[in-house]
């Protein structure tokens, strides 16, 4: 893995890429996509937590991560609005709660603490709650709108 964070980098230009144009089916699929992004980009980040990367380095990626996560979370709210998504209210409040232990992690790790935990806590319940539950019972529905 590159120790600049490029990759990241280049993940975020296509999250944040133009996607009010898109067809619903092209959403779920770039939703689908930013989920498995999403995971890859946690195991870099527990790597270069790992392998003590340079400060500056991993803040980058803590970076580049939450604009990802923000950027995909508008997708989906956007997604779930076009589709008259009923459950649009707690689904954002859920983002809501992920968003604010994502600042709170960037601010820990900036204060020269050690994030390790809070990053892999913070993913096992977005990949194992939020996404297989509450992002899976929308794309279901979603599915049904096709
Ligand atoms: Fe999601
Ligand atoms: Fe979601």
């Amino acid at each position: 893995m590159a120790e600049d964070g490029q990759a990241t980098g280049e993940a975020v230009g296509e999250a944040a890429g133009e996607a009010k144009e898109l067809p619903l089916a092209d959403r779920l699929r770039k939703i689908d996509r930013e989920h498995e992004m999403l995971l890859s980009m946690q195991d870099q980040l527990l790597t270069a937590l790992n392998q003590h990367f340079r400060q500056k380095t991993i803040e980058k990626m803590i970076h580049i991560l939450k604009m990802y996560v923000r950027f995909h979370f508008e997708l989906e709210e956007q997604t779930m609005a076009l589709c008259q998504y009923d459950r649009l209210c707690e689904h954002k409040a859920e983002h809501g709660e992920f968003w604010v232990a994502m600042q709170a992690i960037e601010t820990k790790f900036k204060g020269g603490r050690d994030v390790y935990e809070d990053i892999r806590k913070f993913f096992v319940r977005l990949a194992g709650h939020h996404i297989s539950q509450s992002d899976e019972m929308f794309l279901q529905y979603a599915r049904t709108l096709l």
